[in-house]
């Protein structure tokens, strides 16, 4: 099994451009299902769970021909609502395939998918919404076996603002007959992009980023060509391994909009983020400072709120702040894998539950460590930047499913990292 090796104290320097983001591609990938005609997606990120995605629309029927970071995607041959089992256990995400199948082909039959390594990941509030649609789901045998030949609008609320049903309710609703509301959706900047695709394919949706998002059902759809936004939690990363470093770095690629939430939360450490030329959308300059300072209490919530997705990252910065700061984990029940690693390597962290508390230590040691899920990896890679010695990582699969050689952008600014083929 790969391995990275990281030798920390190394500073970091230069510019490290972040790629589009693999939680707006996957649902736009999903969306594809919905037309018959061509779609042309530019940068799009070479990443295992994308690819995983791929071979789902592959199986289905779509032609897939990619040139660099250009996809083109010929969905006129989509004939199948049957997802293969095997691509649905290997990414749960992948249920966000159901409601653009049922647009398309009116019926769908898909595998319950599991849970994973940071929580249970129910799909009660997918299927609430999709049979307030008028979709007959028969859930038997660890199989959904859905009929959808008569979807009609109609006002959803979802008890949690669920980013995936928030996606696959906008996917169905796009093909059924007049108006659907979602009410208390999500608000994460993938779904306005989700909206933004599906609209420029002739889609009617508005209202995404707000809590009420409205779906007009359409008779069909056209070709389109579209960059995805770029990923917000790869932004993040790039900004703390600088600060975990004490560097001053440049993050091309980035909108600080989407991020507000971290930048905040790194001023208070004592980093100094800004825009490179003004504007929100664009290059930013990160400068750390020697020591990085205790940040109080950091709750993660729902958009606008603190991501869940990058708290093991910037639980990996306050490990070495001055001071103690407290973390806590609001959305998935098991979300702290992280820490048992950071804790070989010399951090000091109690769980209390969903409450971390973390003493800042001046630096950490390298040691051998392994990765349990995707941003915990990450996170021990950015400790690892900090770290005094060597760090070996393995299980590094869970951070490719959504890192693009996270290891060779993090050389390209002067980090000390390689991949160790077994
Ligand atoms: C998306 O997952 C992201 N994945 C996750 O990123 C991210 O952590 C999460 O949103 C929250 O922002 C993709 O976009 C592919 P949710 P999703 O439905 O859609 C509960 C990463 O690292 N829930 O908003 O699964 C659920 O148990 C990944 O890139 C229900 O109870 O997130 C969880 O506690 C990890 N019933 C909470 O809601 C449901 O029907 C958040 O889940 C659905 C969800």
């Amino acid at each position: 099994m790969a391995r990275y090796r990281v030798r920390g104290g190394r500073k970091l320097e230069g510019k490290i451009r972040v790629v589009g983001a693999k939680n707006a591609i996957l649902p736009i990938l999903a969306a594809v299902i919905l037309t018959r005609k061509p779609v042309v997606l530019y940068d799009f990120p070479s990443l295992a769970d994308v690819e995983n995605m791929l071979l789902i629309l592959q199986s289905i029927g779509c032609q897939v021909t990619r040139e660099n970071s250009t996809l083109i995607l010929d969905p006129s041959g989509i004939n199948s609502g049957v997802i293969p089992d095997r691509y649905v256990k290997e990414i749960r995400s992948s249920i966000v395939v159901l409601g653009a199948v049922l647009a398309r082909m009116k019926k769908a039959r898909i595998t319950y998918p599991g849970g994973c390594e940071i929580g249970q990941r129910p799909i009660n509030l997918h299927l609430q919404g999709l049979r307030q649609l008028g979709v007959v789901i028969d859930e038997s045998h660890g199989y959904l076996e859905c009929e959808a030949s008569n979807m009609i609008g109609t006002d959803i609320h979802l008890d949690y603002p669920s980013v995936g049903a928030t996606e696959n309710i906008m996917l169905a609703a796009t093909q059924a007959k007049g108006r659907t509301k979602i009410r208390n959706a999500a608000k994460e900047p993938e779904i306005t992009d989700l909206q933004n695709f599906i609209n420029s394919m002739g889609g009617k949706v508005y209202g995404a980023g707000s809590n009420t998002i409205v779906i007009d059902g359409v008779e069909d759809f056209h070709e389109t060509e579209y960059t995805v936004i770029p990923d917000r939690i790869i932004a993040g990363t790039y900004l703390i391994a600088a600060a975990v470093t004490g560097s001053d770095l440049v993050v091309d690629n980035v909108n600080l909009e989407h991020i507000q939430a971290l930048v905040n939360k790194l001023r208070e450490t004592g980093c100094v983020v800004r825009p490179l030329n003004g504007n929100h959308t664009g290059a930013v300059r990160v400068q750390a400072p020697q020591r990085l300072r205790a940040v109080e209490n950091t709750k993660t919530y729902p958009h606008p709120g603190f991501p869940t997705d990058m708290q093991a990252l910037f639980m990996s910065s306050l490990t070495v702040a001055s001071g103690t700061s407290i973390i806590t984990e609001n959305i998935f029940e098991n979300r702290f894998k992280h820490v048992p690693e950071l804790i070989r390597m010399g951090a000091r962290i109690r769980i209390e539950g969903r409450i971390a508390v973390i003493q800042g230590v001046p630096r950490l040691k390298g040691a051998e460590v392994s990765a349990g899920d995707l941003r915990g990896g990450a996170a021990l890679v950015l400790a690892g930047l900090n770290a005094e010695g060597e760090t070996l990582i393995d299980n590094i699969y869970h951070i490719g499913r959504g890192y693009d050689k996270l290891d060779e952008y993090l050389r390209s600014v002067g980090a000390d990292i390689v991949r160790l083929e077994d």
